[in-house]
């Protein structure tokens, strides 16, 4: 059925004629589209209105209580009484539909439920003719023309910084970073994932600094420790530091002169040591070099955990070597009259360009480019790379930024450029405290969850002990930070303080646990069916609930995958794989029931049903679970 003449034969298997065609509507991906259609093609035929009016009026109500798809009265604009009278009226004509139950009347809505003894021949074969593409758009659809090939996005995310802490606002970026990727992956474009390690700057000037001062005492080869020690190392020097900046900022409080900061103490030889970095000695650069490769090793590493990787670790270091890169920004933002000197540095003055964005500083006074610059011209430099149709920032905060960047690019008279990019931001209420704990690499706020899990599992009720041992702790732990990150929506505050941690109900080890059970009862039907023998089962046993609530859910994935994408809530998805989790649980407790109620060989012929039932759900817990990063594990 993944193309038009098998999705024909199978309906016509079901004694329907072809499937009407709508522009809008995308059969060979969205089953629920199939309804829609036939059901807009009868109920216009009734009202003969214009037809896809009447597709646009029908909808699925929000919750699957209320049915299954619904025709908003309103929107088809008829004369001849109110919407409500006409929804009496009408209601009375329809005339009963294969697809269908009886119709009723809601308010201002024709509600309709599919009939449960169609929906497992339609949806069964269809889901498994897809499998891992169920849900995502990428059978071919009915356009025209040439394929114009897949759009390419380039999702950046994550992007710590060098030598300095894993803070809660990384944490966020790098879990929806992950998903917004794996989104658009699954929507059929060309995904570039990008992190942009904040590799250029003074802290790696007093990084250098400490480097030459006590030298490394870590063997190279335990690439962990290397890098805890630069991360600790860059801490004892900023200790170290502390006084002289006290000291600078009272000397700068009461006015007096600071001049001495500059030429003297550690201050000055951070900054000398940035200097000669930014200089290209070879020496500093050199040493840079190496503490840029630490970093990136050990991350590599450490994101894999998270079943992450980056295409490209990119950084701000990047267009800092490629003088020209910076330049040619420079010089057009100058030739446009953007740019002005204010107190020696070089400012977009955002006020007077019509954006209420204040003054954004492109390079300091003394000669370094600051972060905004930085920024600019690596959209640029991307540009020429990737030739990308859009680039998404997935950044905590810092939204004031990233709009001068936008901005900028504009103002430079590239708005082509600038309306391919976007900033997806969120709030991180947790900034100031710090709810991740001790931890303070990315590693250590994953041992903390892995640790976590193991004790849970070990102490914790019985129904936790997981097989798999430390297999399972590692995922169990994942999906919990993963699922905790997606939960909470955009702008909401997320609490890491493990003590309220709960795992029962809408958790990532929940859903897990889900999965594993769902498998084990697959392997209990001991059904092994071929393809071909699928759309011609007795589905008999599925007519009722909960089985028949668990299909009409599952028509859903498909619609629910686009509505996510178009809004990039998680929230949105998470709340279906819920959904999905609880009717499962339903049928497999009330399989287990069967099971031990001994009703002899009654059960045996639903066994086959089940199985193919099973397997689909189970390919839409595996395909929702990896879109939110997480990896399922069969036991
Ligand atoms: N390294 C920065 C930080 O830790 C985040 C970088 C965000 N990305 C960007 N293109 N500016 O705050």
């Amino acid at each position: 059925t993944t193309s038009l003449p098998g999705l024909e034969a199978l309906v016509a298997d079901l004694g329907l004629g072809p499937v009407p065609y709508f522009a809008t509507a995308d059969v060979l991906n969205d089953p629920l589209d199939i309804y829609h259609s036939y059901l807009a093609e009868d109920f216009g035929r009734l009202v003969e209105s214009d037809l896809d009016l009447v597709y646009k009026a029908i909808q699925p109500p929000n919750t699957i209580q209320d049915g299954d798809l619904d025709i908003v009265l309103p929107r088809l604009k008829l004369s001849g009484g109110s919407p409500k009278q006409l929804a009496a009226e009408l209601l009375k004509q329809i005339r009963p539909h294969t697809l269908f139950g009886f119709p009723f009347q809601d308010g201002i809505h024709i509600r309709f439920f599919f009939s449960p003894k169609i929906i497992p021949r339609l949806l069964l074969p269809y889901i498994n003719d897809r499998n891992p593409t169920y849900g995502t758009a990428k059978c071919h659809a009915l356009r025209e023309g040439p394929d114009p090939g897949p759009k390419k996005v380039l999702v950046e995310f994550s992007s710590p910084n060098i030598a300095q802490d894993f803070t809660s606002a990384h944490l966020r970026s790098t879990v929806l970073g992950a998903f917004v990727a794996n989104m658009y992956d699954s929507m059929g474009w060309d995904v570039i994932r990008i992190n942009y390690l904040g590799d250029w700057g003074k802290h790696l000037g007093l990084l250098g600094l400490g480097w030459q001062k006590y030298g490394s005492t870590q063997k190279d080869d335990d690439r962990t420790n290397l890098f805890r020690y630069i991360h600790d190392l860059y801490n004892r020097m900023e200790e170290e530091l502390r006084p002289e900046q006290e000291a600078r900022k009272n000397a700068r409080d009461a006015k007096e002169d600071t001049a001495v900061f500059e030429t003297q103490g550690l201050l000055a030889e951070r900054d000398a040591t940035f200097k000669r970095m930014e200089d290209g000695e070879p020496d500093a650069l050199a040493l840079w070099k190496r503490l840029r490769d630490i970093t990136v090793e050990y991350y590599i590493e450490t994101y894999k955990r998270l079943n992450i990787k980056f295409d490209e670790y990119s950084g701000e270091s990047e267009v800092s070597l490629n003088p020209t890169a910076v330049v040619d920004v420079e010089t057009i933002l100058r030739s446009k009259g953007i740019l002005e000197e204010q107190d020696g540095a070089w400012v977009i003055d955002y006020d007077k360009h019509g954006a209420k964005l204040g003054t954004g500083s492109v390079r300091s006074r003394n000669g370094s480019t600051t972060y905004l610059l930085r920024d600019i011209a690596t959209v640029f430099d991307r540009l020429k790379r990737h030739a990308f149709d859009k680039m998404i920032y997935v950044v905590c905060e810092q939204d004031v930024h990233f709009r001068q960047v936008i901005k900028a690019v504009e103002l430079m008279g590239y708005s082509d450029v600038a309306d391919k990019l976007e900033h997806v931001t969120f709030a991180n209420a947790n900034r100031r405290t710090s709810h991740l704990g001790d931890a303070q690499l990315l590693g250590d706020i994953i041992d903390q969850r892995e640790d976590f899990m193991r004790e849970v599992m070990n102490a914790g009720p019985d129904d936790y002990r997981i097989e798999g041992g430390d297999a399972a702790a590692k995922a169990m732990g994942v999906s919990s930070l993963v699922v905790q990150e997606l939960r909470s929506k955009k702008g909401h505050n997320n609490n890491h303080d493990l003590s309220h941690l709960s795992l029962e109900g809408e958790s990532g080890p929940e859903l897990l646990r889900c999965y594993a059970r769902l498998c084990s009862a697959i392997a209990a039907t001991g059904v092994n069916l071929a393809p071909e023998e699928i759309p011609h089962i007795d589905y008999t046993p599925l007519w009722a609930p909960p089985w028949c609530d668990l299909l009409r859910l599952m028509v859903r994935y498909p619609g629910v995958v686009k509505s996510t994408f178009n809004t990039m809530a998680s929230t949105t998805i998470l709340a279906y794989l819920f959904q999905i989790m609880e009717e499962i649980t339903s049928c497999l407790d009330e399989a287990d029931e069967d099971e031990s109620g001994g009703e002899g060989s009654s059960v045996g012929s639903k066994y086959a049903a089940r199985a193919v039932l099973y397997e689909s759900v189970r390919q839409i817990l595996e395909s929702g679970m990896k879109l939110l990063g997480i990896t399922p594990l069969k036991r």
